[in-house]
């Protein structure tokens, strides 16, 4: 009888010890991030929603939140710490930010989007403790508005329809507006082989514009016939990447421009002897200078490129028409490619514009690529953390764009994967952590095959397949 009477003691303080931390939770004033808030003050929008993701998103999502109070028990801060470590390194708040600052980056809006339509945010058991931290329905309604405005605001082409604007992919613009002389003289530079030492390299060599930018070739070759240790990716489209190369090692078009003329692998000549060589052709110097009245230079050349390669963006594909309003553009395993490329969180790395381009990702994000690979790793493999030094962007890159994908095989950065079918197999597992059937793979292709675009004016055509 005395024991029953202990037990129920027992239950009722254990019972009140378990309440007492989401209790005190509600009652405790909860720690702000104040980098949070000085990225939210400098764009009214953003502010709109900064309480709702300081309250309920802080915490996990922030570097200087801090834990919560009962964080410091010893169990219950492992178990916390835990969820914070993994919680910022899929999304930080602080640093995930648009080129400027002043917002998120189009993929943090994207996830962000896809957690509410998944509701997997906050995790289940942080709402156990926080009671108050499930997002409501105005809270979402809140959010979900906030990243429509903020695509319109800071991300989308000006000439969309408004409903357009606010899309986690968006149409390529139809038009563009660089000036046509310097993008002409760029257009006969980047197919120069002057650029190069021996004079038989040139960008086209490893960008064709009838291989949708690229070589088709697993490794490029540069002069004496080297092979590079990477990929090449497109040129189409590149001028929407937040910065150039598979680490990110160049920050624009026009600094990416100056880089292969001296690598030793690709072109292997020295700025200075193509300056020299382009001055003694006194067509091209006098044709130059109507352009660039100070003349050839290597800051006016790699411009000239540059300009060039922002006039090669590939418009009005099946699925841009799709979005546009066009339903019958595609057909229904090709939509049905694009539920799941939704559904299987494809879009929110490959997203905006280009579909890719705005950010560097973990290759895989849930699984580890190269460990699966078997493969002796090489110092590409590192990714972003070459240019970075920080180990934590070991094996990030850039997210590729996927316009035109069909015909910029092979595929990865160490071409890894040669027909779309596998590529889409292995980014379903490393990145999504999902398994798709054989038919949910092939419409994911099927529908990847409608991202081929027009270069002025012409449809593009892949010319050869993967090799088997
Ligand atoms: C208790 C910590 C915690 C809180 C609070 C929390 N998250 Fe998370 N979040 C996580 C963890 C852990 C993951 C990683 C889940 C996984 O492994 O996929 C994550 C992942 C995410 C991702 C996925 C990023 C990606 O890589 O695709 C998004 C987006 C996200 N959280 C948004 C939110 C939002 C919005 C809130 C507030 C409403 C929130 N989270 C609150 C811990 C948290
Ligand atoms: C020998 C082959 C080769 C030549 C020649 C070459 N490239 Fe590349 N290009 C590559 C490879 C390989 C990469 C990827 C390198 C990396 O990311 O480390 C690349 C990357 C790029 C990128 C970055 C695209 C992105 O998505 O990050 C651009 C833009 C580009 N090249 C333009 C040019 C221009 C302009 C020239 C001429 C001045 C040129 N390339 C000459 C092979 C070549
Ligand atoms: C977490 C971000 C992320 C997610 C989610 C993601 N990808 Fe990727 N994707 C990447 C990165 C990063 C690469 C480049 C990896 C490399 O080269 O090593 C890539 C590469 C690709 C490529 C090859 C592009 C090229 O030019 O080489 C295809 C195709 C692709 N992804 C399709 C998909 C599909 C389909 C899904 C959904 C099942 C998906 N991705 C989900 C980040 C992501």
């Amino acid at each position: 009888m005395k024991c029953m009477k202990c037990f129920k003691v027992f239950v009722v303080l254990g019972i009140l010890a378990a309440l007492s931390i989401p209790v005190a939770n509600l009652l405790m004033p909860q720690p702000r991030s104040a980098k949070l808030d000085a990225a939210t003050k400098g764009d009214p929008l953003f502010a709109k929603v900064a309480d709702i993701l300081q309250n309920k998103c802080s915490h996990c999502h922030t570097e200087d939140a801090g834990l919560p109070f009962y964080a410091k028990a010893p169990l219950v801060s492992t178990l916390i710490q835990k969820d914070v470590d993994s919680g910022l390194k899929h999304l930080n708040m602080t640093t995930d930010l648009a080129p400027g600052g002043k917002t998120l980056s189009e993929p943090a809006l994207a996830k962000i989007e896809y957690s509410i339509a998944q509701n997997a945010m906050p995790p289940m058991q942080y709402v156990a403790m926080h009671w108050n931290t499930t997002l409501s329905g105005s809270d979402e309604t809140a959010i979900k508005k906030w990243i429509g405005l903020t695509r319109a605001e800071h991300y989308a082409d000006a000439a969309l329809p408004d409903d357009l604007k606010k899309a986690v992919i968006r149409p390529l613009p139809l038009k563009h507006s660089q000036n046509a002389v310097k993008a002409a003289l760029g257009k006969k530079l980047f197919n120069d082989k002057r650029l190069s030492k021996d004079n038989t390299i040139s960008c086209a060599s490893c960008h064709a514009m009838d291989k949708g930018g690229t070589d088709q070739e697993a490794v490029s070759t540069g002069v004496n016939k080297q092979k590079g240790p990477i990929n090449s990716p497109t040129v189409f489209n590149a001028m929407y990447n937040v910065k150039q190369f598979w680490d990110g090692r160049a920050k624009d078009l026009q600094d990416q421009a100056a880089g292969p003329v001296e690598n030793p692998i690709e072109m292997a000549e020295k700025w200075d002897n193509v300056i020299v060589k382009l001055k003694a052709d006194t067509a091209f110097n006098a044709e130059f200078k109507v352009a660039y009245p100070d003349g050839l230079s290597k800051k006016n050349v790699t411009h000239a490129i540059a300009v060039f390669e922002e006039t090669l963006i590939t418009p009005n594909c099946k699925f841009d028409k799709f979005l546009a309003g066009d339903t019958k553009s595609l057909n229904q395993a090709e939509q049905a490619g694009w539920r799941l490329f939704q559904l299987n969180a494809c879009a929110t790395c490959h997203c905006g514009a280009a579909m890719g381009g705005q950010s560097f990702e973990l290759m895989g994000r849930k699984k580890n690529y190269f460990t699966q690979s078997g493969r002796e790793l090489t110092k590409e493999d590192n990714g972003l953390s070459n240019f970075t030094k920080n180990e934590s962007d070991k094996h990030k890159f850039k997210v590729p764009t996927l316009r035109n994908i069909a015909i910029t095989f092979p595929y990865f950065h160490d071409a890894g994967a040669k027909d779309l079918e596998t590529a889409v197999k292995v980014m379903a597992d490393v990145q999504s952590g999902r398994s798709l059937s054989q038919p949910q793979i092939d419409n994911v292709v099927a529908f990847l095959k409608t991202l081929t675009g027009e270069l002025e004016g012409k449809t593009l055509v892949p010319t050869t397949k993967p090799a088997e």
